[in-house]
């Protein structure tokens, strides 16, 4: 390394804004998307998983599948979300939901999406009357 060089490298590492500036660019902060992933929107999942298609606009139900007004009553946030995952098993161990199914001619569907998405999937028919 040139004489001027090495006394310029010398000179700026006795600077402290020199570390200053160095330290912060060692530790960017990290990007919105990795450290605070946005709110899934329940909402928005449940259009964008087509469970309108059979439980209507507004939940009411439809020829296709029931109501899921009042869901609370019914389910804890982590069942409802497993249940999403694969509803199948659930008639088995309970009866009310076997008796509803009973009505609809072809029934529920497994959600495809992360766990993630089904909890807050979950949660938020949980939130709603
Ligand atoms: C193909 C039609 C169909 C689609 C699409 C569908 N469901 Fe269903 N769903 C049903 C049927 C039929 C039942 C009755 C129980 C069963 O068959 O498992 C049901 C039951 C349910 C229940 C239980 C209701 C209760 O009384 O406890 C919930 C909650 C539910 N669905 C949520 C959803 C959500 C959320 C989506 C979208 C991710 C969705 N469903 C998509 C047909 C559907």
């Amino acid at each position: 390394m040139p004489t001027v060089m090495r006394a310029l490298t010398v000179y700026l590492f006795s600077l402290p804004m020199f570390w200053l500036s160095a330290c912060s660019e060692a530790a960017p902060a990290p990007a919105p998307s990795d450290a605070n992933p946005l709110p899934l929107d329940g909402a928005a999942l449940y259009r964008s998983k087509n469970c309108l298609t059979c439980h209507g606009k507004d939940r009411s139900g439809t020829m296709l599948a029931p109501s899921l007004h009042g869901l609370a009553a019914h389910w804890s946030a982590e069942d409802l979300a497993s249940f999403l995952r694969e509803p199948k098993p659930w008639l088995a161990k309970n009866e009310r939901l076997a008796t509803t199914a009973a009505n609809y001619r072809s029934p529920m569907p497994p959600t495809f999406g992360t766990d993630a998405e089904r909890l807050a999937l979950a949660q938020w028919l949980l939130a709603q009357p």
